[in-house]
């Protein structure tokens, strides 16, 4: 028996979040080689359930082995070739890391940035895009960083409008929001294991059209990183199943069993019930005299919410308190953010009215 005794903490915070019994079950189970045909079930599995949540009928679905920053340079590194314009929207971290693995690639860099918490309007994306007339634009649906959500077609339409493809980051979205891959006009998406879909971080979902699918096909110079090389990728996984890695084999059992929870559910029900969960926790906090930080219901992220810190509030003891007395473990801001927002995630089985009545009751006795 192992002594090794982790805190059982309640993982309020954006990521990584709790994870269900069943995915604890499912990694224990025995491994089995990275070339065995079992694994190559389960992998096939996953891709079939990872179409429905990324909302997609993309042939191209595959896992990269690492957490959502592998996601984030596999996109990069393949589909932005060194001297070719990439645009990225900023106003958050996440963004900004975007940009700076895409000044590493040696893309030429150009950004369009607001202040933490906005997000972009179609005229001002479109503004942007035909004057710079990139190859790529990348951008963040869900910015952990501030709890804003960026509407998709308001930058993919004029992308598209001018021949670019676009990269998309769903690291927080992918499982607890609808994306819908395919009618929002995302070519390249990429996200996580530790957040929407309740598993523990390692793997990171890729998703790709067919257009960006050819587009890879047509590049000439190989993707300077070997391990995140796509066509690579694909000769193991779906072509000759030749080696080219040795695939975390417990973390694709975890990823199947996530996926076959949400599966369970109903994809759509999943969406609603973190949609319920978010209406709830604001009006909760509302009643508190509490304050989302983005103003704006439309364009907040449904399972991690960003609150402001109340006048003569320190964040950091407050986010002690919940976790000394209660076990409960949130974030705060950082960046310009540092101590203004709390960041609470509600995703996968904390999403429930038990668990929300738990949180903001603890919440709001920790702040007084
Ligand atoms: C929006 C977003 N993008 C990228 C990342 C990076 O993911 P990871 O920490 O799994 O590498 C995160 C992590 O929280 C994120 O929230």
């Amino acid at each position: 028996m192992s002594n090794l005794n982790p805190p059982r903490r309640l993982l309020f915070g954006p990521g990584p979040t709790q994870v269900h019994p069943r995915v604890y079950e499912a990694m224990g189970k025995p491994i089995v080689g990275h070339l065995d045909p079992f694994f190559f079930e389960v992998y096939e599995d996953i891709r079939r359930d990872l179409r429905a949540v990324f909302g997609t009928q993309n042939p191209f679905v595959q896992v990269i082995s690492g957490t959502g920053s592998a996601g984030m340079e596999t996109a990069l590194a393949n589909f932005v070739e060194r001297g070719q314009k990439l645009a990225v929207f900023t106003a958050g971290f996440f963004a900004e890391r975007l940009v700076e693995m895409g000044r590493r690639h040696g893309a030429t860099v150009v950004c369009s940035s607001k202040p933490w918490g906005e997000t972009f309007t179609g005229e001002e994306a479109s503004a942007f895009i035909e004057r710079e007339k990139p190859h790529a634009v990348a951008f963040v649906h869900a910015e952990t960083s501030t709890g804003a959500r960026q509407d998709l077609p308001a930058i993919t339409g004029p992308a598209h409008a001018s021949g670019a493809i676009t990269i998309v980051d769903c690291v927080t979205s992918l499982g607890a929001m609808p994306i819908n891959i395919d009618a929002s006009g995302v070519d390249v998406a990429f996200s996580c294991t530790q957040k929407g879909l309740s598993c523990p971080p390692g793997l990171s979902p890729i998703t790709v059209s067919p257009a960006a699918v050819d587009r890879l096909r047509d590049r000439k110079a190989p993707c300077p990183i070997w391990y995140l090389d796509l066509k690579l990728l694909l000769d193991y996984y779906e072509g000759a199943h030749r080696y080219h890695h040795t695939a975390p084999i417990s973390n694709f059992y975890a990823l199947r069993e996530g996926l076959a929870l949400a599966r369970e559910e109903g994809i759509e029900a999943r969406f609603a019930r973190h949609q319920a969960m978010h209406d709830d926790f604001v009006r909760r906090i509302e009643a508190a005299g509490l304050e989302m930080f983005i103003p704006d219901e439309a364009r907040r992220i449904t399972n991690i919410n960003t609150l402001k810190v109340p006048q003569g509030v320190d964040d950091v003891q407050a986010r002690k308190r919940l976790l000394e007395k209660y076990d409960i473990d949130i974030a705060g801001g950082f960046g310009p953010l540092a101590g203004k927002i709390f960041r609470i995630g509600l995703m996968g089985p904390l999403a429930t009215p038990d668990n929300v009545e738990l949180l903001t009751g603890a919440l709001i006795e920790s702040l007084h």
